[in-house]
């Protein structure tokens, strides 16, 4: 992993904040944006995407990853920061004292795009003041890997 390509941990925070105003979230008006930072210095973003039918709904992570791989990405991801909270006047969330870590279904996705290119990205869970880093292997230990499946 390249440590010049490593983000600013206020920049990825920034990015994840101001992805948050793309956010679709009628029903809990709880806005998440996630960033997600590459090897390459590019950053991927998404926001939370709300259904009528909540359970279908998809969260700014998930998003995120999606996006990335839709646009090719197959690893290369070395930070990861997360934002949530309602909007403000300006759209964006404002994060609350309580810091937004990713859901569990979320971990498992990052999980995937960071095992393709054999990455342990930091992970920056912002609130109001503090900002929880944790490595993506702490928030997911024991991930379900392809070895379960029999493959390499
Ligand atoms: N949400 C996320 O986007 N990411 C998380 O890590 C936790 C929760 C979304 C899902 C739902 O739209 C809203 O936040 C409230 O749960």
């Amino acid at each position: 992993m390249s440590t010049a390509a490593m983000p600013r941990r206020d920049d990825l925070i920034a990015a994840a904040r101001a992805a948050s105003g793309g956010a679709y979230a009628p029903y809990s008006r709880f806005q998440v944006g996630a960033a997600l930072a590459f090897d390459d210095g590019s950053v991927v973003t998404g926001a939370n995407v709300e259904n009528v039918s909540f359970g279908l709904s998809l969260c700014a992570e998930t998003v995120a990853a999606a996006a990335a791989m839709n646009a090719g990405r197959r690893g290369g991801l070395v930070a990861i920061a997360i934002v949530g909270g309602p909007p403000d006047a300006s759209g964006v969330a404002t994060p609350g004292p309580e810091r937004i870590t990713p859901c569990g279904r979320c971990r498992q996705i990052l999980a995937e795009l960071a095992m393709l290119g054999g990455t342990d990205p930091v992970v920056w869970c912002a609130g109001e003041v503090d900002v929880l880093e944790i490595r993506l292997s702490d928030l997911l230990p024991h991930q379900f890997g392809p070895g379960a499946l029999g493959g390499d």
